[in-house]
Formats: C-alpha cells, sequence, structure tokens
C-alpha cells in the first residue's frame, strides 16, 4: 500500500458519488489500473428488478474489456466497499495483481484476489 494506492482511492470515493444507487443509496466506486497506467471508473447501477444491479468493480471491468483488454493486464483495482462474493469471483478471473479497498472498519487493506476467494472455482 503506497500513497498512489491511497490516492486512487479517494479518487474512488469521488467516482461512487456519479453511482445509481436509488435503491440501496450505497454508492460503490472503483478504479481499476492497467499495467500500461490506464485507468477505468466504475460505478454500481442498480435497477428496480433488483439482481439487474451492476457493482462499481464490474462496470470497470466492462469498460477496460470494451477497450480491449483482457484477463491478465490488470494490477491494481481499489474500490470504495469491501467486495462481496460473486465481485471476488471477478477479481480472480481478471487475473488482478492486488485488490484495495475499505473494510468494514474504514481501514483500507490489500489483498490478492486468491486471499479474497481461496480454493476458486474453475471451469
Ligand atoms: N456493491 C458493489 O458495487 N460492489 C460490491 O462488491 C459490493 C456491493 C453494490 C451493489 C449494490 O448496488 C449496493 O452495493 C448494495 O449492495
Amino acid at each position: 500500500m503506497d500513497e498512489t494506492d491511497r490516492a486512487l482511492y479517494r479518487r474512488a470515493v469521488e467516482i461512487s458519488q456519479r453511482a445509481y444507487a436509488p435503491y440501496s443509496k450505497f454508492l460503490v466506486g472503483a478504479v481499476l489500473r492497467a499495467r500500461d497506467g490506464t485507468l477505468f471508473e466504475g460505478v454500481n447501477v442498480e435497477n428496480g428488478a433488483y439482481p439487474l444491479g451492476v457493482c462499481g468493480e464490474k462496470s470497470a471491468y466492462v469498460a477496460a474489456v470494451t477497450a480491449g483488454y483482457k484477463p491478465g493486464d490488470f494490477d491494481l483495482l481499489v474500490i470504495t466497499a469491501s467486495p462481496y462474493g460473486g465481485c471476488r469471483q471477478w477479481h480472480v478471473e481478471f487475473g488482478v495483481d492486488r485488490v484495495v479497498y475499505a473494510n468494514n472498519d474504514g481501514e483500507l487493506v490489500e489483498h490478492t484476489p486468491a486471499e479474497l476467494l481461496p480454493d476458486t472455482f474453475v471451469l
């Protein structure tokens, strides 16, 4: 965890203000960094049919894939919330090196996808 990580976390907090979360009112912002330094932003976007909502980090991964990036291309994902189980599977899928987030005590912590989801399902 370095000052750049902390700066990206502050940026994720700013981004979270653009989330569309009228149902939960839980705003999530994410910043995904590719190994070439390119940054992708994501926010959660909810829907009145609740399961159709999209998480903040998924939005960031989708933006990156749309731009031509692939699993293995990312070194850091910063998110304003502790990622829930389904999203942890995305971090594993995309092979990001590190995930930085504010845990439930509000502390900034860092983990690898394997730490977040051990013995991961593999197709
Ligand atoms: N949420 C995320 O965007 N990422 C996570 O990893 C945890 C949950 C969103 C989904 C929903 O819009 C809101 O937070 C409350 O669950």
